[in-house]
């Protein structure tokens, strides 16, 4: 039979494929999140993130070596912290001397290269485990930003390269711009987490830093999933008031966000490939249901395919030594 077209000749071989794939997967795109905790001694498995540990600073140094060794050249720090610490004003956040800026100031220091993304958000300070503070059983807004942006003025002084507000309290990123440009901070990025979902898919993180809220969800700021254009309306916003990065998250149940979001923007697009998403394919594999390192690769290819530049996932060293060693192409 003559066929003129046989879309199968350009997946004869692998030359042919690579050299027709419209996307691909690079160690550049990666970032590593890192939990970091002052309750430990030395470092400890998190029960639902098989594989990921919450880290020691000096464990943490450890880590972000193997991570440069991999060629990635950014990490995420996420602390956890006492618990008797913890109060409903969340006012360890902006003690200068904490064990956060600590360990963004001794990783600055032992890595100057590797890049710093340092988390705003009220959550691991917060007695009441929310992201903003909380009175009457609502989440304030307001007089959250105030301590928004002090605590990223005190990341970036530490050390961090890039400020990454993840609370989606309504104009935040204004102020937290004025303050980082007031104290003459012209260079620090922000990486606004501009549409943040209500997720299921939090649950191993909160495990991890010990931050479920007390009372209530997150709905009230967080996103609903079931809406598009509203994205839309939060990267605008936050392109307005200073963003560098635009954050999606989810990642992986939400490629048509990220694809929407793609052509409204013109600013880098970052994704988060979130906890419950690692740890479902972890699941899995480990029943051997699935593959661990392929279904990791998919994932991951095709949160690029949507559309996004770069990809946060604690799946970060895994997928970078598959690339590295070429086992994935
Ligand atoms: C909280 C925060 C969360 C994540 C990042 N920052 C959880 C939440 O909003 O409750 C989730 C990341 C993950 O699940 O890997 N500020």
């Amino acid at each position: 039979m003559i066929q003129h077209q046989r879309p199968r000749r350009l997946r004869d071989n692998q030359a042919i494929r690579s050299l027709v794939s419209e996307t691909s997967l690079s160690v550049n795109n990666l970032i590593m999140p890192i939990f970091i905790n002052e309750t430990i001694t030395e470092k400890e498995p998190i029960y639902s993130m098989p594989g990921i540990y919450r880290h020691t600073i000096q464990s943490a140094i450890e880590h972000c070596k193997i991570i440069i060794d991999q060629g990635i050249t950014a990490c995420a720090l996420f602390p956890g912290i006492h618990d008797e610490k913890k109060n409903s004003k969340a006012s360890e956040a902006l003690n200068i001397n904490n064990f956060y800026y600590e360990a963004i100031s001794k990783i600055k220091d032992t890595f100057p290269e590797l890049l710093i993304i340092s988390d705003v958000a009220l959550d691991p300070y917060s007695s009441d485990g929310h992201d903003g503070l909380v009175r009457n059983d609502k989440i304030i807004n307001d007089e959250t930003i105030e301590i928004l942006s002090k605590m990223a003025l005190y990341q970036a002084k530490a050390g961090a390269d890039i400020i990454a507000p993840s609370d989606m309290m309504d104009g935040r990123i204004k102020v937290i711009r004025e303050t980082l440009e007031n104290a003459q901070f012209n260079n620090t990025l922000i990486m606004s987490y501009s549409a943040k979902y209500a997720s299921s898919f939090y649950r191993p993180f909160r495990d991890a830093l010990e931050s479920t809220p007390k009372k209530g969800d997150k709905k009230t700021y967080q996103m609903n999933p079931a809406n598009r254009l509203e994205a839309i309306k939060e990267v605008q916003l936050d392109e307005k008031e200073g963003a560098d990065i635009i954050l999606i998250k989810p990642a992986s149940q939400y490629g048509d966000i990220i694809r929407d979001i793609k052509e409204h923007t013109t600013l880098p697009i970052a994704a988060y490939h979130v906890s419950g998403e690692y740890s479902m394919i972890k699941a899995a594999a480990e029943k051997g249901f699935l593959s661990y390192e392929d279904t990791l690769y998919e994932t991951l290819l095709s949160i690029k395919r949507a559309g996004a530049n770069m990809i946060l996932t604690y799946g970060a060293i895994d997928a970078a030594i598959m690339i590295n060693q070429k086992r994935k192409i």
